[in-house]
């Protein structure tokens, strides 16, 4: 297992992004526990973009819950269509929320939190779980993250 992540700074978002991705994916390649798989990209995610908040929220008994994260304590339980967490699991794709402030009932855990994308994973066209990443930064997330985050849950995905 590679114990440490290399990212170059100095590259683009998105190279960045092209750089973690295999790396991730080698990291989760040879553990089966979902929740060690889950944690560590967490870790991979915030050490590497410095986000507020990273985590998972997973599909039990039709409610979200709370699952491997970092960052602040979190809600942990979201119905389906509420906040943003339950309309991108109700929807079944990624919501990018600019200003979390003018999003109809989102759900604040934390008031630093600025902007947020869900991003749902999906398997054999169902959700399982969501990937939910706050900034403390508005308008921080564009379609270079949902591209690549969209791409993460896929490599997700294809462990579940
Ligand atoms: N803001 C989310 C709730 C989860 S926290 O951001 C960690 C939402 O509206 O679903």
């Amino acid at each position: 297992m590679a114990e440490t992540i290399s990212l170059n700074p100095n590259s683009s978002k998105q190279e960045q992004y092209e750089q973690l991705l295999p790396q991730i994916e080698a990291l989760i390649q040879s553990e089966e526990d979902r929740i060690a798989n889950l944690a560590n990209i967490c870790a991979v995610l915030k050490s590497s973009f410095h986000f507020f908040w990273v985590g998972f929220y997973e599909l039990k008994m039709d409610q979200l819950v709370l699952g491997p994260f970092q960052g602040p304590i979190a809600c942990t339980r979201i119905l389906p269509n509420h906040g943003v967490c339950g309309k991108a699991y109700s929807q079944k794709s990624t919501i990018v929320v600019p200003d979390v402030n003018q999003f109809e009932g989102h759900i604040s855990c934390s008031s630093y939190s600025q902007s947020e994308i869900v991003v749902p994973i999906l398997k054999e066209n169902a959700v399982v779980a969501v990937l939910d990443i706050d900034s403390d930064q508005l308008n921080h997330f564009d379609e270079v993250d949902q591209l690549y985050l969209e791409k993460l849950s896929q490599i997700i995905a294809n462990k579940w």
